[in-house]
């Protein structure tokens, strides 16, 4: 038997048993004629003592112990005379008896503690290492209660898991396809799954009523803090529902997550927020509702002042930021660099500060009276000490740019702390979405969502109009997970194809197969995907979905761990009938 405990359970109940550690050395510290040894595991860390007056021979070998050695301790566990409270074995130690160094270790690239010396890229490229920091493990292990808590839900609910292919052809979720070569079908590729969509959909066919998959899917799109080329997704479809019973079964889902692990209860049903009135408050899709600072449209009471600013706007709208009247000069001045950034891209920002007595005093003060000013403070119901923060230019591009600017605010005035949570769905989100490059409209969620049955006669004549049945949930401003029902008409489905400009010809080539199966009884079904890596990080309070992942992948989509992606040889490459554009120089 290597151990009889691991490092992390024994407490005061043990004292006088005679016990087995295994496990890594985090510090040797030598005092007098003691050694100390902090030996550590998945579990904690326990303390080992060696007695230079009592065993010479065993205590010069613990002197000799480096960092991350792996080593098996016997001995006694003894009362701490003086107790370390912080942890839950702080009140022991083991006065050993025997020492087994089972391997050595070379000294780390980085110290394995909490608080570590290793940058990014060295802990990333040493990722096995940076997994035994404490940190980093308990992401992990709130992952796996995360999945658990998920398969006990849905498994209480009827669904089914089931796995489907990772070698399939492209579907259609909106980013590039990973492609992989046939070696037995020559010229011809297989895509990696952006998502399981059409295979669900194909369960549904096939009667499976409820299915779930804890599923990797693979996008080539350019990575943000929220997003990695492969990604895992908590991946449903139900037979037989409306948009109403998807809601409800998985705003239960995150009720559960949230009561089973955080231990947090909503007393209130999620909000529901439609799209138009998310971009009209929010300006964005995914609107965080943590604070308030909703959107208030002024351009009916700012048009006429001569400011060529408003004037010309198509969309004038401010924010109110309670008590920030007191804001100086520079942090103005640095609100308006934020704006003007370039990933932000707006002109600039006008600011109205209401005064304690109630006037208000505005950057824009020499085109507008005081009543005109401060009739746009009391439309955004500002109350003495608010400041008004106010952009305009373009609709859609001002929206987006002052929702940048509620974030920055928001932050700054702590309205964002990461242990509050604010859930609401996002619904009735537009069916297609205009894409000015390419002149043409693209299916906002994919090409297989149902569209609003209310306002199927405008399919034709205004579909920028129609609306989808479609939803996503949104905490805290991040998208976690988004689904909609289904088409299941192969007529209305073949409709949707030729509005996004397939020919019959490509439709039929690139989804002939879910066509084909919409002949058979295809029952009405709808679903969603959640993205499981944003709900652990979300859960975990992290800036970035990598530091759940176990080996993620860097901004520039490389495992810098095993050195991928990399050159194969010419040997394969020939196996794959391929040949390289760009032969590599020898
Ligand atoms: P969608 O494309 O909205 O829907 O994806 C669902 C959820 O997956 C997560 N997600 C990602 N997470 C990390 N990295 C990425 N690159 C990434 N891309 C998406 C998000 C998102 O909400 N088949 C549909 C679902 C459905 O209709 O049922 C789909 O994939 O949290």
């Amino acid at each position: 038997m290597f151990r009889s405990f691991t490092c992390g359970e024994l407490n005061i109940s043990n004292v006088g048993q005679d016990v087995t550690l295994a496990g890594w050395v985090q510090r040797v510290r030598k005092m007098g004629g003691m050694t100390f040894v902090d030996l550590r595991d998945r579990y904690g860390v326990t303390q080992l003592v060696f007695n230079q007056e009592i065993n010479g021979d065993l205590c010069e070998k613990a002197n000799k112990l480096g960092r991350e050695f792996v080593i098996q301790a016997k001995g006694a566990v003894s009362e701490r005379s003086s107790k370390n409270l912080n942890i839950p074995t702080g009140e022991i130690e083991i006065i050993v008896n025997e020492l087994n160094i089972l391997n050595s270790s070379e000294v780390p690239p980085f110290t394995i503690e909490d608080n570590t010396d290793g940058g990014d890229d060295i802990r990333m490229q040493y990722r096995y290492l940076d997994l035994r920091r404490n940190p980093v493990r308990s992401n992990l292990e709130l992952r796996h209660k995360i999945a658990f808590e998920i398969r006990r839900f849905l498994d209480e609910k009827r669904f089914l898991e089931v796995e489907t292919p990772i070698l399939i052809g492209s579907t259609p979720e909106g980013a590039r396809d990973f492609v992989v070569p046939s070696r037995m079908n020559p010229n011809q590729f297989y895509a990696l799954p952006q998502s399981p969509q059409l295979f669900k959909q194909l369960l549904m066919v096939s009667g499976f009523d409820r299915y779930f998959q804890i599923a990797k899917c693979f996008r080539d799109e350019d990575l943000r803090a929220d997003r990695q080329p492969e990604f895992t997704q908590i991946d449903c479809e139900m037979t037989f529902v409306e948009q109403e019973d998807v809601l409800n079964i998985f705003e239960g889902m995150m009720n559960h997550l949230f009561k089973y692990v955080k231990d947090i209860e909503f007393a209130e049903a999620f909000p529901r927020i439609t799209w138009a009135d998310a971009m009209k408050y929010y300006g964005c899709d995914k609107p965080d509702i943590r604070f308030g600072m909703k959107f208030v449209e002024l351009k009916d009471l700012t048009t006429g002042g001569n400011f060529v600013v408003f004037d010309s706007a198509e969309y004038v709208a401010g924010i109110c930021a309670p008590g920030c009247a007191s804001y100086t000069r520079k942090q103005l001045d640095q609100l308006t660099d934020f704006v003007k950034r370039p990933q932000i891209g707006a002109k600039g920002l006008v600011w109205v500060k209401v005064e304690a007595d109630g006037t208000c005093k505005s950057s824009a003060d020499k085109f507008y009276s005081q009543e005109q000013v401060k009739s746009w403070a009391d439309r955004c119901e500002a109350n003495p000490g608010d400041l008004l923060l106010i952009m305009a230019g373009d609709t859609r591009k001002t929206q987006k740019q002052l929702c940048e600017l509620r974030l920055e605010v928001g932050g700054q005035l702590g309205l964002r702390n990461k242990d509050v949570f604010a859930p609401l769905w996002v619904i009735d989100f537009p069916l297609f979405e205009w894409d000015e490059d390419t002149q043409r409209f693209y299916a906002m969620h994919h090409p297989f969502t149902s569209p609003n049955p209310d306002d199927l006669s405008m399919l034709d004549s205004n579909p920028g109009e129609v609306r989808a049945w479609a939803y996503d949930m949104v905490i805290n401003g991040v998208e976690l997970g988004g689904g909609s029902i289904r088409i299941h008409d192969s007529k209305l489905q073949n409709k949707m194809f030729q509005l996004l400009g397939f020919t019959e010809e490509q439709a039929q080539a690139q989804f002939g197969f879910l066509m084909d199966a919409f002949k058979f009884g295809a029952p009405p079904h709808g679903g969603l995907a959640f993205g499981l890596d944003r709900v652990v990080s979300m859960f975990a309070g992290l800036d970035s979905i990598r530091d759940c992942i176990a080996f993620p992948k860097n901004n520039s989509g490389r495992d810098v761990m095993i050195d991928a992606p990399s050159i194969i040889t010419d040997d394969q490459l020939n196996e794959l009938h391929l040949s390289l554009v760009k032969p590599i120089e020898k």
